[in-house]
């Protein structure tokens, strides 16, 4: 007993005089890029140097390349992410335009020192690629005629930068939307490089309505929007018959607006061929479609379900879950992919579904 009271006694008598000053014992070990600032012992010098919460935000913590630089020469990349916030395209809820940047804070956790895949071991940020961050196209929201002109001189700038890869000469751009219309632009950009390409597009709608019917006609203007810019990719000649879209179900006019979309090229995967095929039907069914083609991959992030990103401008009910899309999204290795955009994304919205 006493000398119990006698250790606990010690112990307070240790604490430092000032007894708001809380001290840690050394840790030693922690480091700092995991996304932790490690804790100090005493006396141990204050490393601020390594926490992924700190400065600027980019995608994945990566490094920022000003790529839209009037230089000839800036640092060499392979892949680049480039923002596109754009939400003046859309028939519903607007606010894509703040997409690229929640999507950047929701991936301040990530960094490539630690960053391989459980599943197969592998770092996408770390792998044969130099992958960067260009930051935001700057897009007029008052005319989208001239935004989608931005966008599209944004890509001819960032594709024909050098890459740092000897295997490859054009870098390829990941764009982080922005409503779907930004598609049509990064598509425009992939066809000068390598021509027409198969475009692997995961949705809950078609996006292929003709802008007589979507935008109704009212002017050539209206009719260049969220659900018309694969139509008009086809009518420009970017992409191949061997598209495909996966995780529709949205409501449609099935005579006309199915019809149109096969003329466009198009191969319909359903959000419930999920159910009949599993995961690895859908991408067997997929890869088949685009065999020997290059292909741009789209992801309106709508065509999760609400319950997984309700966030979304036109929410539909019965999607994919975050799952089964990391998981087919994982399958596509081995095909040739030229570019791709994730978008959609509201910064500020609840859960509401269109139907
Ligand atoms: C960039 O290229 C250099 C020289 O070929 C190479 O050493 C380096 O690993 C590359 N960087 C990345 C991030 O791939
Ligand atoms: C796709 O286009 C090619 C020519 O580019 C044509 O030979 C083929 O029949 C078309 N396929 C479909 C399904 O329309």
């Amino acid at each position: 007993m006493l000398s119990i009271r006698k250790a606990v006694a010690a112990i307070l008598l240790a604490v430092p005089v000032n007894a708001r000053e809380i001290t840690f014992p050394p840790v030693a070990a922690i480091d700092a890029r995991g996304g932790q600032v490690p804790l100090f012992g005493q006396g141990a010098p204050i490393d601020i140097s390594g926490s992924a919460y700190q400065g600027l935000t980019t995608f994945a913590n990566l490094p920022y390349v000003h790529c839209l630089s009037a230089e000839k020469n800036v640092d060499s990349f392979d892949i680049a992410f480039l923002g596109a916030p754009f939400d003046t395209g859309v028939t519903a809820r607007p606010g894509a335009r703040f997409g690229p940047t929640g999507i950047r804070w929701g991936s301040r956790r990530l960094d490539k020192d630690m960053g391989d895949s459980i599943y197969t071991g592998q770092n996408p940020l770390a792998d044969w690629a130099k992958v960067v961050d260009c930051g935001d196209a700057p897009l007029t929201f008052l005319d989208n005629t001239i935004a989608l002109k931005q966008l599209d001189k944004a890509h001819e700038v960032i594709s024909s930068r050098t890459t740092n890869s000897s295997d490859y000469t054009v870098p390829r751009i990941i764009t982080l939307g922005g409503d779907h219309t930004t598609t049509l632009s990064a598509l425009r950009s992939t066809f000068h490089h390598w021509g027409p390409v198969s475009v692997l597009h995961f949705d809950s709608h078609i996006d292929t309505w003709d802008p007589a019917v979507l935008g109704g006609g009212i002017s050539h203007y209206a009719g260049v929007n969220h659900g018309t810019f694969l139509h008009l990719a086809h009518e420009e000649g970017l992409i191949r018959n061997t598209s495909s879209h996966a995780g529709i179900r949205a409501p449609v006019k099935y005579s006309s607006d199915v019809k149109n979309d096969k003329r466009c090229g198009f191969d319909i995967v359903t959000a419930r061929d999920m159910d009949k095929l599993g995961v690895t039907g859908v991408i067997e069914k997929l890869k088949a479609h685009v065999k020997g083609t290059r292909v741009y991959v789209s992801v309106d992030i709508d065509v999760l379900d609400p319950a997984f990103a309700p966030a979304t401008g036109t929410a539909e009910p019965g999607g994919w879950s975050t799952r089964e899309l990391l998981t087919v999204l994982d399958g596509l290795e081995g095909i040739e992919i030229v570019g791709g955009d994730v978008g959609w994304f509201l910064l500020f919205a609840r859960s509401t579904c269109s139907s």
